[in-house]
């Protein structure tokens, strides 16, 4: 099956991103959010990204025209009723994204792919919402999406060897290289990379070195992009506590427990970038 028509929900940081790799790669894209005012906030973030990629000579203006015309923004659930493929990129909620797979699974072509974005939240529970579990897989992206080049393609002991094939073929279609996990927290990236930031938090935590040491040690030392305090502003305090909380539930081990400064400072609102300040402050 081509997928031509694509629907995401959710249009936040990470539902903006996959709309725009979609419609980058030539799919026509509905992107569903709760209200006017997050439709047209969704919309500033792409347009802004596009503005970013026309700058850095990724695109040029005729390709950042197309690919507006191919987004279309709406706060009206059934318009994904003629989509192939539903990439669900809401917020990281269990009950809500149920009810989300649920309203889909009444919604969407009997042959469409629904999938998740999520990255803790198992996709067997999220399947079991839908009448469709072997049409149901996990397609986890990174942030920023249209730069980092990884999907991880989670399947269920459900999902039908199809519509794992067609979620790859779409993947690799933006561009992005496809790795498989298994339905299990924290698939691959997220297992070992919240435990690192953790580590990071305890160490700052217990004073071992500054926040600025410690991201220009694992920059410089280990020639990552980011430090591990940075990435954590990055991604959002929230968003790596409720992660690391999920893995914990899963599986018990103490590598995975959110140390105490970062459930504070999560209490405070100091969630990073998105609030203004995290371990850093941000104008
Ligand atoms: N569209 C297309 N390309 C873009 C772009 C856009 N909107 N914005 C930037 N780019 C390109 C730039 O042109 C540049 O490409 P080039 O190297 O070919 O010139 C490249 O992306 C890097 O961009 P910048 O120069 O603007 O920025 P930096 O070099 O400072 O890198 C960063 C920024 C990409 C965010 C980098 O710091 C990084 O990779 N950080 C780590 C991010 C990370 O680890 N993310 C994963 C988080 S975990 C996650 O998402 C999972 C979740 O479940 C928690």
């Amino acid at each position: 099956m081509a997928i031509e028509r694509v629907g995401v929900i959710g249009g936040g940081l990470m539902g903006s991103g996959i709309a725009e790799v979609c419609a980058r790669a030539g799919s026509d894209v509905i992107v569903h959010e709760i209200d006017a005012k997050a439709a047209e906030a969704a919309l500033e973030r792409i347009d802004g990204s596009l503005a970013r990629a026309v700058d850095r000579g990724k695109i040029d203006e005729k390709q950042r025209t197309d690919i507006e015309e191919r987004i279309t923004v709406s706060t009206v659930l059934e318009q994904q009723s003629d989509r192939q493929l539903v990439i669900e990129a809401a917020t990281e909620n269990e009950d809500l994204k149920k009810q989300i797979f649920s309203d889909l699974d009444r919604l969407a072509p009997r042959e469409a792919v629904l999938a998740s974005n999520t990255s803790s939240i198992p996709i067997t529970r999220l399947a079991a919402a839908t009448t469709r579990p072997e049409n149901v897989v996990g397609m986890h992206f990174f942030n920023p999406v249209p730069v980092l080049a990884l999907v991880e393609l989670v399947t269920t002991v459900k999902t039908s060897d199809t519509t794992a094939e067609i979620a790859r073929a779409y993947a690799e279609k933006l561009g992005k290289t496809v790795i498989h996990a298994k339905d299990r927290a924290g698939f691959v990236v997220n297992m070992l990379l919240i435990p690192y930031i953790l580590s990071a938090i305890r160490m700052y935590e217990t004073g071992v070195a500054s926040a600025v040491d410690i991201d220009t040690g694992m920059r410089l030392g280990a020639n990552h992009p980011m430090g591990p305090l940075e990435l954590t502003d990055f991604v959002g305090l929230d968003t790596t506590k409720y992660v690391a909380d999920v893995l914990f539930e899963e599986f018990k081990e103490p590598l995975y427990a959110s140390p105490p400064l970062l459930t504070r400072m999560v209490e405070a609102g100091l969630w990073g970038r998105k609030s203004g300040e995290g371990f850093y402050r941000y104008d």
